[in-house]
């Protein structure tokens, strides 16, 4: 069981949404959306080209302009996300998992002991890659996933 399911309210608060799968269907099809797959990622130092180098860069805690979507087809790992205090939740991901992060939330990624993640990267439209690394307090969109939560009263 990964460890996501005690905490479903914590990511529900940050608009993450978080599947357990038996495997994808022919259509990649998830309730309500449909995400076509792109390619895998195969994390660990021996499949990772410039692997020293990519962990690091998983690390440094980014946004994107897109969605990240990956479903974790071996191994495991973790994302971190900044929940709406900018404290850490740590979300870890085994076989099965899909994760959707939405446009704009901060977090970063890393191995876990296992030193091994294979991962489907999917996308709806064109795929996005690049990290926009923190701050992007004034990027469109920080500014949208940040104004799509309620004011406090
Ligand atoms: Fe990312």
């Amino acid at each position: 069981m990964t460890s996501y399911h005690s905490q479903p309210d914590a990511l529900a608060d940050v608009q993450l949404d978080a599947y357990y799968m038996d495997g994808l269907d022919e259509d990649q099809r998830l309730p309500h959306r449909h995400f076509v797959p792109w390619d895998t990622i195969n994390v660990s130092p021996a499949t990772l080209p410039e692997y020293d180098e990519k962990i690091k860069t998983f690390f440094e805690e980014h946004i994107h302009t897109d969605e990240e979507i990956r479903f974790v087809l071996e191994g495991s790992g973790y994302f971190d996300v900044r929940d709406l205090e900018d404290r850490w939740i740590r979300i870890h991901v085994k076989t099965g998992d899909m994760l959707v992060l939405p446009e704009g939330i901060y977090h970063r990624f890393t191995l876990d002991t296992s030193n091994h993640i294979k991962a489907l990267r999917l996308f709806i439209g064109d795929p996005v890659w690049t990290p926009l690394n923190r701050p992007q307090e004034t990027h469109p969109s920080r500014e949208k996933y940040t104004s799509s939560f309620p004011i406090a009263v």
